[in-house]
């Protein structure tokens, strides 16, 4: 029997950058987007273009650079969004342009201020517009959840008419239960038959997306909206992660659809987006949580050690957690081995890149014993992500705190090549070393969230520290990444980063003369 393919469409890049501190600059949703191709996803929803000159640059990039997943920019249904979405995509070999209206009588009551007739009348505009541009055209009907069901057949059917391809129903404020989305799913299923695909985009707020998105598939849905580790605006969205394993492991459940989702790339996704956004997946979460695999008690350690399916439903392998996982490479290493190592994890670098993560190797090795595979990861992604550097930190050093006064001494090399010392005193060390540089560059930055995480294992373990910072009370906090065996060091790193990402958006907005407004 042949199987109907459910179609995975990801929106970790748009949805999921709405998830609060995961914005994500140019460089670093190029490498996203290029590791979701990899994994298979079919649509990449790379995302808002009219949100801002930086959605738009980052969708721009990611056109010219996905071959094989559709790219998709989400509009609302405007004119300037869908002309926007249509300019971002074009260079993309597959596009789709995403429009959307709410349909629920509160949105359209009290958002909106518009009528259902009017509502309808702006559907229609949208489609037959977005249509004009690019053939693939998805409408959804925000906040489907709570809409009357006869106008969501009213509005699908306006929409099919003039061309949408998918009728995407979200459950935008998360609130439906399973059974109440199967009978929404198998009532439209039956009132629109094959004239178009029914997608689903379920939200988190009540624990119910994957189970959701599961129901919907069961009757009739073939697109499931997700994101990786579950990322989102508020609660997040449905896992991508869970629901493809779901299938995948209980096929004997969903023997009549299949993904095209290469399994094995689902670890090294999640900490990709882990490392990259600075959020880790709560250690109990499903399929990529730390504990995930883990066996704590006596009676299942022993039942795993005799036979692994006694309590594991899968294998770690099988999402591509290679669980011993100890580099044995060193710093005598040669290149060869170290290519083919990133090669296994997933990364493909040019020869520059190569040589750049090669250098950065060796110095590691020198100062930590044992490098893991997420070591690697970390050390990859941060070389490949980071945006030009017009401020770079040459020098750190620290004077002792212990009953004195922390106080900080940072060398960092200026635009124009010149290298400044400067020294300063603060409420704590990591004051100290932020207020000197603030001093040196001539930014006052506002610290915003700090965050640090351990990469690995060990007393050694490589630190990768997370900043949010606002350079200018007008315009979005940035976010920057450090990484050093030196926590202190990784700090200062990612708030210089975080600096130098606010002076390419500033770069950015001068060049297109545009505001940073954000807009959904
Ligand atoms: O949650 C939602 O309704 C959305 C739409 C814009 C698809 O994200
Ligand atoms: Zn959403």
């Amino acid at each position: 029997m042949s199987k109907d393919q459910i179609i995975i469409f990801d929106t970790t890049l748009r949805d999921g950058e709405q998830s609060p501190g995961a914005s994500m600059n140019t460089k670093e949703k190029i490498q996203i987007a290029t590791q979701l191709e990899r994994l298979g996803v079919d649509v990449i929803e790379a995302g808002f273009a009219a949100a801002s000159p930086g959605d738009f640059d980052a969708i721009h990039k990611i056109a010219q650079v996905v071959k094989n997943s559709t790219v998709c920019s989400l509009a609302r249904a405007l004119e300037r969004d869908i002309t926007e979405a249509a300019k971002a995509i074009e260079a993309a070999p597959k596009k789709r342009i995403h429009t959307f209206i709410a349909t629920s009588p509160i949105h359209m009551e009290y958002k909106l201020k518009m009528t259902p007739e009017q509502v309808i009348k702006k559907a229609v505009e949208a489609v037959a517009l977005a249509k004009s541009f690019v053939d693939d055209v998805e409408f959804s009907c925000e906040d489907a959840g709570r809409s009357d069901i006869g106008f969501l057949k009213e509005i699908s059917d306006a929409v099919i008419e003039v061309g949408a391809k998918t009728i995407n129903l979200p459950d935008t404020v998360g609130i439906r239960m399973p059974s109440e989305i199967a009978d929404m799913i198998s009532q439209m299923k039956a009132h629109i038959g094959e004239r178009a695909i029914i997608s689903v985009h379920n939200h988190n707020d009540l624990g119910l997306a994957v189970a959701n998105s599961l129901e919907a598939i069961k009757n009739g849905a073939r697109q499931v909206e997700c994101t990786i580790n579950g990322l989102g605006e508020r609660a997040g969205n449905a896992a991508l992660e869970e629901i493809v394993m779901a299938l995948k492991v209980r096929e004997d459940m969903f023997s009549d659809v299949e993904t095209k989702i290469n399994t094995k790339e689902i670890y090294p996704t999640s900490r990709m987006i882990a490392t990259i956004t600075g959020i880790e997946p709560q250690p109990n979460k499903a399929i990529v949580g730390k504990n995930a695999f883990a066996h704590e008690s006596g009676i299942h350690q022993d039942g795993v050690l005799k036979h692994k399916q006694t309590y594991e439903i899968f294998s770690p392998e099988e999402i591509g957690l290679n669980k011993d996982d100890t580099l044995v490479l060193g710093k005598h290493s040669g290149r060869a081995a170290f290519k083919d190592k990133l090669e296994k994890l997933g990364f493909n670098l040019t020869k520059e890149q190569l040589d750049e993560t090669f250098l950065r190797f060796k110095e590691l090795a020198d100062k930590k014993k044992d490098i893991y595979d997420d070591d690697l990861r970390a050390l990859v992604t941060s070389n490949m992500t980071s945006i030009e550097k017009s401020f770079e930190i040459v020098a750190l050093q620290l004077m002792d705190s212990t009953g004195g006064v922390p106080s900080a001494a940072v060398t960092i090399k200026k635009p124009d090549g010149t290298e400044v010392t400067d020294a300063g005193i603060g409420d704590g060390t990591i004051d100290a070393i932020f207020k000197t540089i603030d001093r040196i560059t001539g930014h006052s930055g506002r610290l915003m969230d700090y965050k640090v995480k351990s990469v690995s294992k060990g007393k050694d373990a490589l630190a990768n520290v997370t900043v949010q910072v606002n350079f200018n009370q007008d315009e979005p906090a940035v976010i920057g990444h450090g990484l050093s065996i030196d926590t202190m060091l990784a700090s200062a790193r990612a708030y210089i980063g975080a600096l130098n990402s606010y002076i390419s958006m500033r770069g950015m907005l001068k060049k297109r003369g545009n505001s940073t407004s954000n807009i959904i």
